[in-house]
């Protein structure tokens, strides 16, 4: 799957694809506010699921077929990635929602000019190391949001018996004898440390015991593809998983987990603009604290035919939340609970524990009439009768999508610059939003 140009041509009557490769980075968001929303929302595959199962691919020379694929720049930066490994990623089915990996490992490099775009390709290194047993890849850096070391990764595999280098900003690993299975213990939560693990463990000779390991649905999904690709893991779901390794994983057909995030924010969309909406496809199991919080905020979130129903019930209320991982409230769903909080009668305390600088989002809020006091990793929102629309700049994806949110309440216009960042996570947010009859455009 390369960039856009070279993807099979969208069927008849299938989604333009183009409009997915993350936009370009002039495109901005208009939105009148004011308006409630009424209809039905289709949630998709889940972003933070999808990138890690696409690196699943380089666990076997078979075919893995991924199917309720979002159509999200970054998993096409993940196919970029993936062809530059040798795997063939291919858009089948129609709408492209169908993902059809399949080739040789060609080459142990993941250059810096790809994964500078996206963190998450670090998790080809697991899968390389397992496979090859020798991997370059760059070191990802931070991002507005953090720091985002992978020292738990790196660890990790070397409790595994890699040899790590680090030079010219790549990482050089290198496991002569192959990998093999440890007990590892990490000091606190990683998504992306336990997603590395997981797939390099499949792959070792002996037995891995990942504990503390992070429990997001995400990771699950991962577990089970992989299982299905005859990886022998037990714990999935839990914070302690087993790996027993195995010489070789096939191929498979796994159908990604729901956004459970997308399902968010479309949620606190309809608290935050009034209406009552559907939310297609949606899994309520996997909301956990976020269906409280909404719950406690005057958000009611329930079970219906096909997915779940979200309005608004009276006013909103002001509801502390601390973000923690899962299945405490999602750190990806904080900048726009702070949207809702913004226009919720009484005050809020909203505490973000997982990464160090995720509050960039609350002086464009305040920019448009929101009253919020940071402190550290603290902020108190006091709320107001509403909002006043202006024009506003996106940081990073969730801080992008909780302006759009915070427009959808505000009096007037409001401008959501630099929305190529909401592409890389929401697909067609105008286009859904616009469909439950919010007054939004892309310029
Ligand atoms: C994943 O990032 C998600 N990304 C993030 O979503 C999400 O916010 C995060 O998990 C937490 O849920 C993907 O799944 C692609 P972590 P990840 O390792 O794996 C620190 C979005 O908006 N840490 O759980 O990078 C780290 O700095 C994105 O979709 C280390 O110190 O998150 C952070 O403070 C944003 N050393 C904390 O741990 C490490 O080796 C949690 O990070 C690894 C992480």
């Amino acid at each position: 799957m390369g960039s856009g140009a070279d993807w099979p041509q969208p069927g008849p009557g299938a989604e333009p694809l183009a409009l997915f490769f993350g936009g370009c980075c002039v495109d901005r968001i208009l939105i009148r506010g004011g308006r409630p929303l009424h209809g039905d929302i289709p949630i998709r595959g889940a972003k933070n699921a999808g990138l890690p199962l696409m690196t699943a691919g380089l666990l076997t020379d078979e075919r893995l077929v991924l199917s309720n694929v979002p159509l999200l720049a970054d998993l096409d930066t993940m196919g970029d990635l993936l062809a530059q490994h040798g795997i063939a990623v291919e858009r089948v089915g129609n709408e492209g929602r169908v993902l059809s990996l399949g080739g040789r490992i060609t080459s142990t490099l993941a250059p810096y000019d790809i994964v500078r775009k996206m963190r998450a390709s670090i998790l080809v290194l697991g899968p390389l190391l397992a496979r090859c047993r020798e991997a370059k890849v760059s070191l990802p850096g931070g991002c507005a949001i953090g720091a985002r070391p992978v020292d738990l990764h790196l660890k990790g595999l070397e409790q595994m018996g890699a040899e790590i280098r680090l030079e010219g900003g790549y990482v050089h690993a290198a496991v002569p004898q192959g990998l093999r299975g440890a007990d590892i213990l990490f000091p606190f939560v990683s998504v992306g440390a336990t997603e590395n693990l997981l797939m390099a463990a499949s792959l070792a000779q002996g037995r891995t015991v990942l504990s503390n390991a992070a429990r997001e649905p995400e990771i699950s999904d991962l577990a089970d593809c992989l299982v299905a690709m005859g990886a022998r893991i037990e714990g999935i779901g839990t914070d302690q998983l087993t790996i027993e390794g195995v010489a070789a994983l096939h191929g498979a057909e796994h159908p990604i987990v729901p956004d459970r995030i997308e399902t968010g924010t479309y949620a606190c969309a309809a608290g935050i603009a009034g209406g009552e909406v559907r939310l297609l496809g949606a899994r309520l199991d996997h909301m956990a604290a976020l269906a409280v919080a909404l719950a406690e905020a005057g958000v009611e979130v329930s079970e219906v035919e096909g997915g779940l129903a979200v309005r608004r019930l009276n006013g909103l209320h002001g509801t502390d939340m601390k973000t923690e991982p899962y299945p405490g409230f999602p750190t990806d769903m904080q900048a726009q609970f702070m949207s809702l909080m913004c226009v919720a009668e009484g005050a809020a305390m909203i505490t973000e524990t997982i990464f160090e600088n995720r509050f960039m989002h609350a002086p464009e809020l305040s920019r448009m009439g929101a009253r919020i006091n940071v402190h550290g990793s603290s902020a108190i929102v006091r709320g107001v009768r509403s909002l006043q629309g202006a024009p506003v700049m996106a940081t990073d994806l969730r801080a992008s999508v909780s302006l759009v949110l915070a427009g959808l309440a505000a009096r007037g216009e409001t401008m959501v610059n630099r929305v190529y960042h909401l592409d890389r996570g929401y697909e067609a947010v105008e286009r859904k939003l616009g469909a439950c009859g919010a007054d939004i455009e892309r310029v």
